[in-house]
Formats: structure tokens, C-alpha cells, sequence
């Protein structure tokens, strides 16, 4: 058992609302192809102009109230996200400078696919428990409707943008993560993708013309490995802790498609009722939709002390990776 567990969730949605109704009035969909095939209704967007840092800091903001922690206090902060603020410097300043972290602790991104904010707790978990950290925040932030080519019906329909969070803080108790599975197939590197703005492609009027800039994506291959790799991570994760699938309370897998979850939860043996699910209120949110998820379970109550709680995720790289966690 790695001695550190989760004190307080947070997250923040922003305000616009997009409904499939509202997509089918620019581009070839409808509300009936999307729920069926993704079981998404509608996506929150950030509006444009506001600071995607704003949603992290808010989200932040939450988690550390529901701690009863000052942001004084926290020694790490792991932005994990897919595309920063800017190119330089990353997000997590801007969360830190947003939330007034006049104590300057340690601050960087984690750019991981979708796998992000799993791969983010399972880091800050080892960073506590090997004494690095005391308290770490861990944000899961995504802005992807900044990179949504918005006549593509293929991967618009998908993504909404959020923030979620979690305090990361040491456990000499029962509660805690009881194990961690992570694993990366770069033979999958081609499947999601945003080619131009870094170094290999800088952002020029050619790639604009090209719209390089927005986020590509093979859906059938992604879908084809989603599945097989969180029920692998799944598998060890869960292995490691001396725990079988029949003994998971919430299964909180990242919000992709429902179409991913459900056959994800058969092939694990889980039932749905123990599935978190908020996919069709806030559609793929990419490394936030697990904290947001999780937050939205624990603010309502439904998850209680000593459950046992699986966090799943796959994402561009292929990344992937499952922590588990007694609550
Ligand atoms: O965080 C990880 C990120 N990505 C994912 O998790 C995505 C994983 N993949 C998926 O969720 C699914 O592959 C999609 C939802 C993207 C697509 O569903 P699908 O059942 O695999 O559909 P498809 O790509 O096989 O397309 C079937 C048809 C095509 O028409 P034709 O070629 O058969 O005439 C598409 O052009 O559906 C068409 N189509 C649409 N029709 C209406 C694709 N997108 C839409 C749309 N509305 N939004």
C-alpha cells in the first residue's frame, strides 16, 4: 500500500452549455447519432477569452476547502493536462499563481493523454509516500474545444471542456491507494493527435491553412484499444492491492464513450450500478473527466468511507493506467 490518500475533490464546469440539438445546427448530426453512439446530450465549453487556468484554480479551490487545507500548505501541484495555457510556461504556474501560492512549492505539467490525471494521482501518491511531498493537489484541466474543428462531426461532437481536482496528503490509516497500474503503447501514437504548434511542426500560416492545429483522431482504433487496455491496468491494479473485481465499490472509468464503459465494466464483471457515469451531461473532458466524475460521486454523497474506488483511464500515446484506492 502506498501510504497517501485523496482528502478533498473538487471541479468546475464552465457556464455555456452545447446540447446535440445545438450541433446539429452546424454540422451533419443529430441528437439521436450521438446519444446512441457516444451517449453524450450536451458539453460545457469555455467561453472565448477566458483563461483555461481559471477553471483549474477553481476546481482547486474546492478541493483544498473540502480538505480544510490552506493553499498555503500545498508543496506540489501536477497540472496534468494535454495542451498548456501556452507553450511556455506550462499551466501549473498559472494555477499557482491563481490561487496565490506565495510559499513557491513544486509546479509542473503532466501531458499524458487522457491518462493524465491518472497517471498525476498516481505520482503525487508516490511523491507523499516517499516523504518528497506533504500535500499535493492534483488538477485534471482540459480545454479541448480550442482545438475542435468545429465542421469535423467525427470528433466535434465529443469533447467538453472542465477542470477537476484532487489533495493528495499521507495516510497512516486503512484509506489510501492500495495499487497502481500504469503503461504506455507508442505503437498507438498515431490514433489522437494535435500535430501543429510544438517543435517538430511550429505554428505557421500553412499549418493554419491545413488545420494542423486541431485535434485528430482515428475513433475506430481508439476505440478498438480502449477497452482491452483499462481492463488490463484494470486487472494488475487491482491484483496488486489483493482485490478482485467482485470487491469494487465505483468504478470510475474515464468518460470516452459509453460505448466504451459498458463493455469495459462486462469484461471486469462490475455491474452498472456500480459504474460512475456523467458522460451525457458533460461529455469527454479528457484529463478532467475523471476528478470531475469523482467529485460530482463524493459531493453527492455516494461514496463512503473504507469503498473501494477504481480510477481508469486510456488516452493519446497510448497512455494508459488504473489506480485503486480504499476510500
Ligand atoms: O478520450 C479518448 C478520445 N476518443 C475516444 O474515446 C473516441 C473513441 N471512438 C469513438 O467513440 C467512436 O469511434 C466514435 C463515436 C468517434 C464514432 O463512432 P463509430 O460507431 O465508430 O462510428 P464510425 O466512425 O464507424 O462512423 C459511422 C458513420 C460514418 O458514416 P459512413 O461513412 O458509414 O457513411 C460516419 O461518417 O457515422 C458517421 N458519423 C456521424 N454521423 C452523424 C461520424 N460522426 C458522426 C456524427 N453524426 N457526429
Amino acid at each position: 500500500m502506498i501510504e497517501a490518500r485523496i482528502t478533498g475533490t473538487g471541479s468546475f464546469l464552465p457556464e455555456k452549455r452545447l446540447t446535440n440539438d445545438d450541433l446539429a445546427r452546424l454540422v451533419d448530426t443529430s441528437d439521436e447519432w450521438i446519444v446512441s453512439r457516444t451517449g453524450i446530450r450536451e458539453r460545457r465549453l469555455l467561453s472565448p477569452g477566458e483563461p483555461p487556468s481559471r477553471m483549474g484554480v477553481a476546481a482547486a479551490r474546492e478541493a483544498l476547502a473540502a480538505a480544510g487545507v490552506a493553499p498555503q500548505e500545498v508543496d506540489l501541484l501536477i497540472a496534468a493536462t494535454n495542451v498548456s495555457e501556452q507553450p511556455i510556461p506550462g499551466t501549473a504556474p498559472f494555477i499557482a499563481a491563481g490561487l496565490g501560492l506565495s510559499q513557491e512549492p513544486a509546479f509542473f505539467d503532466l501531458k499524458c493523454g487522457c491518462a493524465g490525471f491518472v497517471y498525476g494521482l498516481a505520482f503525487a501518491a508516490g511523491a507523499v509516500a516517499a516523504g518528497l511531498a506533504r500535500r499535493a493537489l492534483v488538477v485534471g484541466i482540459e480545454a479541448l474545444s480550442r482545438f475542435t474543428d468545429w465542421s469535423d462531426r467525427r470528433t466535434c461532437v465529443l469533447f467538453g471542456d472542465g477542470a477537476g481536482a484532487v489533495l493528495v496528503e499521507a495516510s497512516p490509516g486503512r484509506a489510501g491507494v492500495l495499487g497502481v497500474s500504469l503503461h504506455g503503447d507508442a505503437s498507438k501514437l498515431g490514433l489522437l493527435k494535435l500535430e501543429a504548434g510544438g517543435v517538430r511542426l511550429p505554428a505557421s500560416q500553412d499549418t493554419v491553412r491545413r488545420g494542423l492545429h486541431y485535434l485528430k483522431m482515428e475513433g475506430e482504433g481508439v476505440f478498438r484499444s480502449a477497452v482491452p487496455m483499462m481492463e488490463r491496468a484494470t486487472r494488475e491494479a487491482l491484483a496488486q492491492a489483493g482485490l478482485t473485481p467482485g470487491e469494487v465499490d465505483w468504478l470510475i472509468p474515464h468518460q470516452a464513450n459509453l460505448r466504451i464503459i459498458r463493455p469495459l465494466a462486462a469484461r471486469l464483471g462490475i455491474p452498472e450500478a456500480r459504474v460512475v457515469v456523467n458522460i451525457d451531461r458533460v461529455a469527454n473532458t479528457s484529463t478532467a473527466s475523471i476528478p470531475i466524475a469523482l467529485d460530482e460521486w463524493v459531493r453527492a454523497g455516494k461514496i463512503a468511507p473504507d469503498q473501494i474506488v477504481v480510477l481508469t483511464a486510456f488516452g493519446a500515446g497510448a497512455s494508459y493506467g488504473t489506480v485503486v484506492v480504499r476510500w
